[in-house]
């Protein structure tokens, strides 16, 4: 992007400007203080240029959105928003540092910093999704840092709905950090879209570039779309990233969107896997819990929103899991045992014969129920012993794989898990993923074997993993 000049600060009532913090493609922001309270704010404000009605309206409809997200502890604080008497549209914002974007490019941030920034700012894109938002534009310089050294993600949409205004403009999108279905404007999910640019983000945290800069070659905007078409990313090239991270990252960067971790919530999870992997504290989730803290479904129509966020395949809220198949089999059998025991009856002397032949057929009836229940009951048993590990957690079984046009999909029945088990997926070894559904794609070439296995993860703790899966990978492009 061609430097500019920073404009002219502008006026504004209750604040005194103090000096420049910084340029991107649409505004400046600047340092104020603000009389009262007397504090020091971050300004940003709008360049004239791409100020019109429309755009004035929208700006005040995002920084709605953004003060509504902004309690989350991950998310920059928006103080207030307005427009300056020489009509720029403006936002007070808390004062960060804008450290972590320039220290990423300078000096090898240690893994477990970058896992900890990437689980809490993947908990704020979660929080958003969950309110029906999208951050559109998520890249390291929209992470800044509070005075109290926390991650907080900034500018949700507004990049974005500016973009918009600016088609034809690729000044407008964040190159680097575009998956390439946005690149080629042909996004079906933009959840997935997102979870592309928040592993480019991790990914640049680490290699001290963005994946697909070349750090000897040309890097114009039209060489770096044509590598991110290809989506084979560089090594990230450091002995202390864990091959699983690495591969993670990959993934979050496939070509096909459905290759990629479904949401961010999966994505934010197999990197907690990865902190337990290396043996650093996991870093929390930080998820709004509860609807009146994301804003509840029935105001979703009050809300100012630039446009409907056309698309969102927001997933709907987790139904709980059922209770697992054998085990109800299995009380299915006991219930039925009880059911055939026999009640009991008073049989009158006086008409002896027919009774006693009625109680030894019913004898020899109730015999054989029970005979058919003890052995179904049996049967059941043998079902939960082979799909449960010793230690009780469900073991998986029987995994399926098709492949089309250099995609394999691995699927599984479920082997009876609970609300909160997670299925840990690992490809030729190494822990790939962490996740809910039981499906999981993976890009593949021709030539190539690709071997899955899948473990059920309750409450932290593995149980025993599934055999095998291999598929060698054909032609079929
Ligand atoms: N709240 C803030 N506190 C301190 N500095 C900030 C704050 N917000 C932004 N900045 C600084 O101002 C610069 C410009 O921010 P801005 O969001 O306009 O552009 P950008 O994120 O670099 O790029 P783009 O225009 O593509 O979003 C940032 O790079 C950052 O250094
Ligand atoms: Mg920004």
């Amino acid at each position: 992007m061609a430097r500019r000049l920073p404009s002219q600060p502008p006026v504004l009532p209750g604040f005194s400007y103090v000096h420049i913090l910084g340029s991107g493609g649409f505004a400046d922001v600047f340092l104020y203080e603000q009389n009262m309270p007397r504090r020091q704010v971050a300004v940003k404000v709008m360049l004239s240029e791409v100020v019109n009605d429309q755009v004035r309206q929208m700006f005040q409809a995002e920084a709605n959105l953004m003060a509504q997200l902004s309690n989350h502890p991950s998310i920059l604080t928006v103080y207030e928003a307005s427009v300056s008497s020489d009509g720029r549209p403006y936002l007070v914002m808390e004062l960060c540092s804008a450290s972590l974007s320039e220290r990423y490019r300078r000096e090898r941030i240690p893994v477990p910093e970058v896992l900890r920034i990437a689980v809490r700012i993947g908990s704020a894109i979660e929080t958003a999704h969950r309110s029906g938002v999208l951050h559109r534009d998520i890249k390291p310089s929209n992470i800044l840092m509070t005075a109290y050294g926390h991650p907080v993600l900034s500018d949700f949409g507004i990049a974005s709905t500016l973009t918009t205004q600016r088609e034809e403009d690729s000044v407008g999108l964040s190159i680097p950090w575009s998956a390439p279905e946005v690149l080629l404007d042909e996004t079906s999910d933009p959840i997935a879209s997102e979870v592309w640019a928040f592993a480019a983000t991790v990914y640049s945290l680490l290699a001290g570039r963005s994946p697909f800069e070349d750090p000897e070659g040309s890097n114009s905007s039209s060489d770096l779309m044509a590598r991110i078409a290809r989506a084979k990313p560089h090594p990230i090239g450091r002995d202390d990233v864990p091959a699983s991270l690495e591969q993670l990252l990959r993934r979050g960067m496939s070509r096909r969107p459905e290759a990629r971790p479904h949401s961010i919530i999966e994505f934010v999870r197999a990197l907690q896997t990865i902190e337990a992997e290396l043996g650093v504290p996991q870093t929390q989730l930080e998820i709004a819990m509860d609807e009146w803290a994301l804003g509840t479904a029935s105001d979703l129509e009050d809300r100012t929103r630039l446009r409907p966020i056309a698309g969102v395949s927001l997933k709907p809220a987790k139904k709980r899991r059922r209770r697992p198949v054998a085990q109800s089999a299995q009380y299915a059998g006991i219930g039925s045992v009880r059911d055939a025991s026999p009640t009991p009856r008073r049989f009158s002397h006086t008409r002896p014969a027919a009774p006693r032949r009625r109680l030894q057929i019913t004898t020899w009836v109730l015999i054989g129920a029970a005979a058919l229940v003890i052995g179904f009951g049996a049967i059941a048993l043998a079902v939960v012993l082979r799909a449960t590990g010793a230690d009780g957690i469900p073991v998986v079984s029987d995994i399926q794989a098709s492949q089309t046009q250099g995609t394999i999909e691995f699927s599984w029945r479920d082997p009876g898990i609970d609300d909160g088990d997670l299925y840990q997926i690992a490809v030729g070894g190494v822990s790939s993923s962490i996740q809910e559904q039981p499906r999981f794609v993976v890009d593949a070439d021709p030539g190539q074997t690709v071997c899955v296995t899948v473990t059920v993860n309750r409450q932290g703790k593995s149980g025993a993993p599934s055999s095998e899966k291999c598929v060698d990978v054909t032609d079929s492009r």
